[in-house]
């Protein structure tokens, strides 16, 4: 593994935070001062301003985000970030993006690889809405958003959707554009009063409350693998 990658995953700093580390020669690998293209081995001691560091685990934590609350690592508006709201002792960061006023489920992790891997459009994860509009939209409304609407950044692809109520729909969609669930309401007609993920890659949120966390279970991690791993 990269020194970078390596620091980053002891929590020390950011990967490019550790490069800044690296490029100040404040890092060391068994002695030696550590270079941008250091890789580290198994059994390989790292020290960063003489204090050793060591590898955390692996971590997966889902959060039932509640309002408010947004879904960075730092707000330079010193707002409650999900990861503040964790507390996690490993370092883990969003996987994807909650709008400040969307509630439901968010994965964080430390595993970068799966990250990018769930956030790749080719794996097509999926993430399911539940949403309440203003009005009540028709059966033809409900089939638009279902065949795709045109956005500014192109037609939406074929989405499940189905009436929860009056004024609330379900909508699911296995690409992931910014803002993307309210774009397609507003596209319609229907601007989105309310927005909840219910599920995301198969997790829900069964017996959590809005703003509690839980580790996923092994079985839960190799499921996302798995999910992640077809082409
Ligand atoms: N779509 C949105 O518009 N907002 C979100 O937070 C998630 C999906």
């Amino acid at each position: 593994m990269r020194l970078n990658a390596y620091l980053a995953r002891s929590g020390v700093a950011s990967r490019r935070a550790s490069d800044e580390l690296i490029k100040g020669g404040r890092v060391r690998v068994n002695g030696a001062l550590g270079e941008l293209n250091t890789v580290v081995a198994d059994g390989d001691v790292v020290e960063v301003d003489g204090h050793a560091v060591s590898q955390q685990g692996l971590a997966y934590v889902l959060l039932n985000k509640p309002a408010g609350v947004v879904t960075t690592v730092r707000d330079p508006q010193g707002r409650p970030t999900v990861v503040s709201l964790v507390g996690h002792e490993a370092r883990i960061v969003p996987v994807g993006r909650l709008d400040v006023d969307t509630t439901g489920a968010l994965l964080l992790t430390n595993d970068g690889p799966l990250a990018n891997r769930l956030m790749h459009p080719r794996y097509g994860v999926e993430k399911v809405y539940e949403i309440e509009v203003e009005g009540r939209p028709t059966d033809s409304v409900v089939r638009r958003l279902a065949d795709g609407v045109e956005l500014d950044d192109g037609p939406t692809a074929p989405a499940g959707v189905r009436r929860l109520g009056p004024s609330w729909l379900e909508i699911i969609l296995h690409e992931g554009r910014n803002h993307q669930v309210k774009r397609m309401c507003e596209a319609v007609g229907h601007p989105a009063k309310r927005l909840h993920r219910s599920r995301y890659a198969g997790l829900d949120l069964r017996g959590m409350r809005r703003g509690e966390w839980r580790e996923l279970t092994r079985a839960e991690v190799v499921a996302l693998d798995a999910a992640t791993r077809k082409t």
